[in-house]
């Protein structure tokens, strides 16, 4: 079978319903996907597997889910404003605009091959927005360019809500916004995407303590949740630290065209809480509102057994849901040849993970009493409350074995002539193709164990 490549899931996502190109009937907009019925359902599992792990299988994290927009200031004071920028340079022969440091050779022109480039510009990755009646229309707010600082903002809110000791963590997962320069690889670059971040608060003196858990937590995640081999993932140091950062070392994953980054693991020092503070100060002074003169403690924490008074370190780590399921669909794609000139795309995703949980199939259309069974089995799973069931009556079963197989769904289950003589079915398994026949009874338990196996 041919190697797969990242068009082979561009073409299942189109066709089966994952992904669609944002905006198409009217000439697409880069940078910008829409997630059809299939896409939705895997985001929302890998979203879900990783909040299980995050906040319910622990006692120390909270969760949030701030706003998109924000005030101007939080990007100021963040640094973003004046430092969240990309070099530009433009190719002079054909206009190509282009990101420099992503460049196959920094002095030619990736599209034409001319050496006559601009000199690198730095190029605003916000997006500015000026909202309500703004009298000359200058940039009042930012769609967020990460999850992070809005979690930064609101570190006093969530404590004083509910108090934790050091370590401790504040999780989101939301929409970020980039402009960026060149989107790329389907939905690996975009402007609109979605991260998964969690920033976790520890005492200074053990910062690097707790990058390395976290480090090796996140790998463990990533293989035994997502089902991404070990071998196909790697830890890369950045060779370059932003000016916040003490050390980041990302999670690559091999991509058809290389290891490439799909998670960031950040100290990122006192840096954020740090300057929201000074910022916090520096706005109240401006507006005439600085009533104690603590206020540069504001995102400070206070040890409440030694009373020693700090602004904690922050680790962070931050993923990106799209590229994760992204990497989820290329692993799990397989095309499978069945002999005799037939073959099979199937998606062999964790059962989690898996958009459909359990198809039911009556084996002949237009059979009230298949259908009524069928329709009794659907309501029965249904009740489970394990994700999406679906009953298929177009009669095809071939068809629909094969629909299944390549939206990943691990069981379907077929309700046939013999089904009316002795309540039994046939559970068709997705990835071995093995069929077994059971009483209907036993249904709902073997789908469970399937399922959660
Ligand atoms: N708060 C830190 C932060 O935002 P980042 O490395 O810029 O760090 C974290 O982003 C993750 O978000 C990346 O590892 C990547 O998976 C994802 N990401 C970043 N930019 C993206 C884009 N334009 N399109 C899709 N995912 C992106």
């Amino acid at each position: 079978m041919p190697a797969k490549t990242v068009n082979d899931i561009v073409a299942l996502c189109k066709r089966r319903g994952f992904i669609f190109t944002g905006s198409e009937i009217y000439g697409g907009l880069g940078g910008a996907y829409d997630y059809g019925p299939y896409g939705v359902e895997l985001m929302k599992n890998i979203r879900n597997a990783w909040w299980n792990a995050m906040i319910y299988s622990r006692n120390d994290v909270e969760g949030l889910d701030a706003a998109l927009i924000s005030n101007r200031l939080l990007w100021k004071y963040s640094g973003h404003e004046a430092g969240f920028s990309d070099p530009l340079v433009e190719c002079k022969k054909c206009g190509t605009r282009m990101r420099q440091d992503k460049m196959k050779d920094q002095t030619k022109c990736d599209n034409c091959g001319s050496t006559e480039i601009t000199e690198p510009r730095a190029y605003q990755l916000m997006m500015g927005l000026s909202i309500g009646a703004t009298a000359d229309g200058a940039i009042n707010a930012y769609l967020r360019p990460e999850t992070a600082t809005t979690t930064y903002t609101n570190f006093k809110n969530v404590l004083d809500a509910k108090p934790h000791k050091l370590p401790f963590g504040i999780a989101q997962i939301g929409k970020a916004f980039r402009n960026e320069i060149s989107p790329r690889g389907f939905v690996f670059r975009m402007r609109e995407f979605e991260q998964a971040e969690l920033q976790y608060f520890v005492h200074p003196t053990q910062d690097e303590q707790y990058h390395k858990m976290w480090m090796e937590t996140r790998l463990a995640w990533w293989v035994n949740e997502l089902g991404i081999p070990a071998e196909k993932l790697r830890f890369m140091p950045h060779e370059k630290l932003a000016h916040y950062a003490k050390a980041a070392v990302d999670i690559e994953y091999e991509f058809p065209d290389g290891f490439d980054e799909v998670e960031g693991i950040h100290n990122r020092q006192d840096f954020d809480l740090g300057s929201h503070t000074k910022g916090q100060k520096e706005f109240e002074i401006h507006a005439n509102v600085l009533e104690n003169k603590d206020s540069t403690t504001k995102l400070s924490y206070s040890d409440p057994q030694t009373g020693e008074n700090f602004i904690p370190y922050v680790i962070e780590t931050a993923m990106g849901v799209n590229r994760a399921m992204l990497a989820v669909m290329l692993e799990a794609y397989t095309e499978e040849d069945l002999g005799d000139g037939k073959s099979r795309v199937v998606l062999k995703l964790k059962p989690k993970l898996a958009p459909v949980k359990a198809a039911v199939i009556p084996l002949a259309r237009n059979v009230p009493e298949l259908l009524e069974i069928a329709t009794n089995i659907e309501n029965d799973l249904r009740k489970l409350a394990i994700g999406r069931i679906e009953l298929e009556n177009s009669g095809n079963i071939g068809k629909n074995y094969r629909r299944h197989d390549e939206i990943g769904t691990p069981v379907c289950i077929t309700v046939d002539h013999q089904t009316m003589e002795d309540k039994t079915v046939t559970l068709r398994h997705r990835d071995s193709m093995a069929q077994e026949r059971i009483a209907i009874q036993d249904v709902p338990k073997r789908i469970l164990e399937i399922v959660n196996g």
